[in-house]
């Protein structure tokens, strides 16, 4: 992993690695430069370790446009703290999962709410999706479609 200084880091997490944070990843990278960000997904658990995202995200991914088909799943590491400048996870367990990994404060200081992009300071939870239908899926987007705008505004001032 790159460790150049004029790139900016930014890693999406959730569990599984195959709903939220795919879809998290596609968006953001959709909405910045090619050249100068670097956007990656992990998640928490190691079940879906080199699967394709789930088809529903992919679904959902295509009809707003986006291909995240080349994605596969991989399992959040304590290297990520040195890898990435900003650790954006979708729930509080995420957030307690890596935050349980941090080594000192700097880490700890990466780590942010998704959704505090919409609702600052709120520590709101992106619904994980896996268990119910399609529509939680699109709501999914939505959210992140969402927040990843707000933060790519952030990011490119
Ligand atoms: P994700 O959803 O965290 O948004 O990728 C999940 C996907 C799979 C599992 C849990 C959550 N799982 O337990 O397999």
């Amino acid at each position: 992993m790159s460790r150049d200084p004029n790139i900016t880091k930014i890693l999406m997490v959730c569990l599984g690695n195959i709903c939220r944070s795919p879809l998290a990843e596609g968006i953001l990278k959709s909405k910045l430069p090619d050249t100068g960000f670097l956007v990656d997904s992990a998640g928490t658990g190691n079940y879906h370790v080199g699967d394709t995202p789930d088809p529903r995200s992919i679904k959902i991914a295509k009809k707003y446009g986006l291909d995240i088909t080349t994605q596969r799943g991989r399992q959040f590491s304590v290297a990520d703290f040195d890898n990435f400048d900003y650790i954006y996870v979708m729930d509080s367990s995420n957030f307690e999962n890596v935050v349980k990994l941090a080594r000192n404060a700097n880490d700890i200081a990466k780590v942010h709410y998704i959704l505090n992009e919409i609702y600052p300071n709120q520590n709101h939870s992106v619904p994980d999706p896996y268990t119910g239908g399609i529509q939680g899926f699109d709501n999914t987007f939505k959210m992140l479609d969402e927040a990843c705008l707000n933060l790519s505004q952030k990011l490119l001032k």
